[in-house]
């Protein structure tokens, strides 16, 4: 079966780039409104989404928007995060965590706001030559986990992989909300 074959024109109305709104929250509300007039079991099971242009183009041809150079380096570097046992410490979703008694703040950190405090050459460094963690008491005893040195293991591509991964995962703390 084909996509047009599944396609029905709805008797109520029809969808004509016409009877549309400019905005897709003004679109989404008189859609709701009907479906809650319409006395429709669960109005709000709905979805909207919104499209660019040329996205509109290349479903309505079929194709799909080829993956771009950073997209594979994207993925490469997810599959080194996981292959390199970086996850491991880290954590799957990079959310760190794990106890580290008597480094700065007792825990392995979260990778998830790096691009606040760090450029992507710097993380470069810091996984290419690793890293001790500073002490939370000076005079206490060293911190059972250290960030590793990889540059004997990983090449530079893997690395610059990695740090594309990280970066399309940055969550951004300074936003304001
Ligand atoms: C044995 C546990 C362990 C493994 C495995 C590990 N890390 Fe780390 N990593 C740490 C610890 C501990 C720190 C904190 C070091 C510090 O405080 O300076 C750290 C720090 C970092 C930082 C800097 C974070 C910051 O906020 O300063 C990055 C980036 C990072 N790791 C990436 C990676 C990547 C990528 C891999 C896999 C290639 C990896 N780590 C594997 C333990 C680990």
């Amino acid at each position: 079966m084909s996509w047009a074959d599944l396609r029905k024109e709805y008797a109520l109305q029809g969808l004509a780039e016409a009877d549309l709104a400019a905005d897709p929250f003004a679109q989404f509300q008189s859609w709701l409104d009907q479906a809650i007039a319409a006395e429709l079991p669960e109005p709000n099971a709905m979805l909207l989404a919104t499209a660019t242009p040329d996205d509109a183009q290349a479903i309505l041809s079929h194709k799909v928007r080829p993956l771009t150079e950073a997209d594979v380096a994207i993925e490469a570097g997810k599959r080194n995060f996981a292959r390199f046992g970086c996850a491991g410490c880290h954590g799957t979703e990079l959310e760190g965590g794990l106890a580290n008694p008597n480094a700065q703040g007792g825990q392995v950190p979260s990778l998830l706001h790096l691009s606040d405090d760090y450029t992507k050459d710097e993380i470069l460094a810091v996984i290419r030559n690793g890293r001790a963690s500073p002490l939370e008491n000076a005079s206490g005893p060293t911190p059972p986990l250290y960030m590793p040195a990889w540059k004997s293991l990983l090449s530079d591509e893997d690395i610059h992989q990695v740090v594309e991964f990280l970066w399309s995962r940055q969550q951004k703390a300074k936003a304001g909300w």
